[in-house]
């Protein structure tokens, strides 16, 4: 069994992405040899980014406790689905201070990408492959583009148009057979 990561995007108040993400989770269930968490960056309360060793660096051991416990849980999964929004043509910033806290916990891992956005999260979910590329976490193929547009009402109630089913379930297929064999890589 490998243990993959439902990575929130967002941790505004008002968001959209928790749907997002718990949707994700539903689809996941059925998925065989894998279980599926929803790991919620904002339950972490990471500060900006202020350590004194750079996390590729540090050897897992940090400053602070609240990093403690977020290196924990990210070296408990082999591998991730991230749900992204889209803020000025990238990912959050505090999804990219969340993916800056840590080093080799990520290292040597398949991810799925899920963008959304008012241009479907493309820019974002572009913009995130390139940051994993740094970390050595292998982002597979498909993806996943919501419409705030058409696939929210009133661009607040997530409602997914069906037309999306089967890439959703490529993007949670190949990050399960991904995580598997990198396994291997890490072994
Ligand atoms: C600061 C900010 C910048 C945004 N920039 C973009 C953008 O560049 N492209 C886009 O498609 N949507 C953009 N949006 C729209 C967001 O994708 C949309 O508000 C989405 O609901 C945000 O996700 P969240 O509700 O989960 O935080 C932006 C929203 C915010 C708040």
């Amino acid at each position: 069994m490998v243990k993959i990561g439902i990575i929130t995007g967002s941790t505004r108040d008002a968001r959209v992405n928790a749907q997002v993400a718990e949707y994700i989770l539903e689809k996941s269930k059925n998925s065989e040899g894998a279980n599926f968490e929803l790991v919620d960056i904002k339950d972490y309360d990471l500060p900006i980014f202020n350590e004194t060793v750079p996390p590729a660096m540090a050897n897992k051991e940090y400053d602070k406790e609240a990093n403690t416990k977020w290196s924990q849980k990210i070296d408990s999964l082999d591998g991730f689905i991230f749900v992204t929004p889209e803020y000025n043509n990238a990912i959050t910033p505090s999804l990219k201070n969340a993916i800056d806290y840590l080093g080799p916990e990520w290292r040597n891992k398949a991810a799925g990408i899920v963008g959304y956005g008012a241009t479907l999260g493309v820019a974002a979910t572009l913009n995130l492959r390139n940051i994993l590329s740094n970390a050595n976490v292998a982002t597979v193929g498909p993806f996943g583009a919501f419409s705030l547009f058409t696939d929210f009402e009133e661009m607040s109630t997530f409602r997914p148009s069906e037309v999306h089913n089967a890439t959703i379930q490529a993007v949670i297929e190949t990050t399960v057979a991904w995580s598997k064999g990198l396994q291997t890589t890490r072994a």
